[in-house]
């Protein structure tokens, strides 16, 4: 069956216009379900719709529905915009990342790229406007039935939001960074700017002005934003390890992830809560945490993120625990602990590749259907793939090729598993990783221009 069948509707900051019926004001505010025919799935409504009535967001409200699917749904809005000419709709499901949809003056139905699994989700509509005069008008929220017989060529297999790392300074001072970073993504990591040495140099030391920048800037443009990452060895300040001799190390901690989580809670909604904990052979790293709280520092760490914001997801992220090695048995086991403890929503996989050192697509989904079966999230955190600019015997367009064949992969097992929520590149495009431009391993090239590589992740992903 397609129906959609429990409905409730909580709505906030919104002029519904005086049009709903008493009878429904109590329970349903706003919008109610309506059965249309089992092929076409189901419909939201507006109270009152059938006599031309609509939801009316002013800038900035928010509506907001509770729904749940029997199976996969795609998401259509049928809106009007009134009172001026640009604002969109920025459509978030389950606290993801927003996707935008732009009414014109006259009604029309407007896709929303996403695509519900079977289940109970929350929806959020925001209205963004430049105008305060400005209204956006919905009537309806339909979901279709979707999903296993599309052929791959009419479109991605299942479309997973596409993220990247961000780096402020470039952000402001580069206006075609930024506009390539709207264009392409939806969803942002800060790269370096929510690092603890970054947030706290010295104890008791707050620098959030860059991390506030970035988080504003995503709401502005209707981005979700990856929190990364709250306790990670290799950047934690000189000043942590002297709590050892002269302090309380659990303290530190406790106060570090309540600060940050607190000031960004209902904005930042998944967090790294520790990053990289394991080596190479499935021991843990020796840090400053580690040395001073003992092997409990990760469990620890995700008790004080659950405790400061219950609403978020907490991730545990690791580097090079794609194929099945020591390292993702190790990252195995500690999920599945996790998780029977209530502490664990996701894990990243990283996924820092090189041509002829990269997971297989086989090797890479077999990982991400451990991660399922466990009932956690597992998301693509820092994907790159080096070319190997010192490899001169191919040519570079051939090497850009196998890169695009290496993410082709990613993103198709990617897609593959209903687990797989989110698919985050380490830059924006080649000129700013990490790895040095001659390495060329992102999705756009040193001009900001498309690659392969972006057509390949498209075709699998949307
Ligand atoms: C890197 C940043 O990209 C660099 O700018 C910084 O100098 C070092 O850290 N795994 C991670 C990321 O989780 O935080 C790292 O980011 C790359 C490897």
């Amino acid at each position: 069956m397609g129906w959609l069948t429990g409905v409730a509707v909580g709505v906030a900051a919104l002029s519904i216009g005086g049009v709903v019926p008493a009878a429904h004001a109590a329970a349903l505010r706003g919008l109610e379900a309506e059965r249309m025919s089992a092929s076409k799935g189901s419909v939201l409504r507006a109270a009152g719709a059938s006599g031309g009535r609509a939801l009316k967001l002013r800038p900035r409200g928010v509506a907001r529905t509770v729904v749940r699917t029997h199976g996969p749904r795609a998401v259509a809005l049928r809106a009007r915009l009134r009172g001026c000419r640009r604002g969109s709709l920025l459509v978030s499901i389950d606290g993801g990342p927003a996707r935008r949809v732009r009414p014109g003056l006259r009604w029309a139905r407007h896709r929303v790229r996403a695509l519900l699994p079977a289940g109970r989700h929350r929806i959020a509509i925001r209205f963004a406007a430049p105008r305060h005069r400005c209204r956006a008008h919905v009537d309806r929220i339909r979901f279709r039935r979707a999903g296993g017989s599309a052929p791959a060529s009419a479109g991605p297999l299942r479309r997973v939001p596409l993220g990247t790392a961000v780096d402020l300074h470039d952000l402001r001072h580069d206006a075609a960074y930024e506009q390539a970073l709207r264009k392409t993504y939806v969803s942002i990591t800060p790269e370096n700017e929510m690092k603890m040495d970054w947030l706290q140099p010295a104890e008791g030391r707050w620098n959030f002005a860059a991390a506030d920048a970035l988080v504003a800037y995503a709401q502005r443009n209707g981005l979700a934003v990856r929190g990364h990452a709250l306790i990670f060895g290799e950047q934690t300040p000189p000043w942590v390890s002297r709590k050892w001799l002269f302090g309380d190390p659990a303290r530190t901690m406790r106060t570090h992830i309540r600060t940050v989580m607190r000031r960004y809670a209902g904005r930042v909604r998944v967090w790294d809560v520790v990053n990289e904990a394991f080596d190479d052979y499935g021991g843990l790293k020796t840090n400053a945490w580690s040395r001073m709280l003992g092997p409990g520092y990760v469990e620890l760490a995700f008790r004080y993120a659950r405790e400061a914001d219950p609403t978020a997801k907490l991730f545990y992220n690791e580097i090079n625990a794609e194929t099945d090695n020591r390292k993702r048995a190790a990252t195995l086991r500690l999920v599945e602990r996790l998780k029977a403890k209530g502490l664990i929503d996701g894990v990243g996989l990283q996924m820092h590749t090189a041509l002829g050192w990269a997971p297989t697509r086989e090797q890479l989904e077999s990982t991400l259907r451990e991660y399922e079966r466990i009932g956690v999230e597992v998301e693509i955190t820092e994907m790159d793939v080096m070319i190997g600019h010192l490899d001169a015997a191919e040519s570079i367009d051939s090497r850009l090729l196998g890169q695009a064949d290496v993410y082709r992969d990613a993103a198709t097992a990617c897609a593959a598993v209903a687990a797989c929520t989110r698919f985050t590149v380490w830059g924006v495009a080649d000129a700013y990783s990490w790895k040095g431009i001659e390495e060329r391993p992102l999705l756009l090239d040193g001009a900001l221009q498309p690659k392969p590589a972006l057509t390949a992740v498209r075709q699998a992903i949307g």
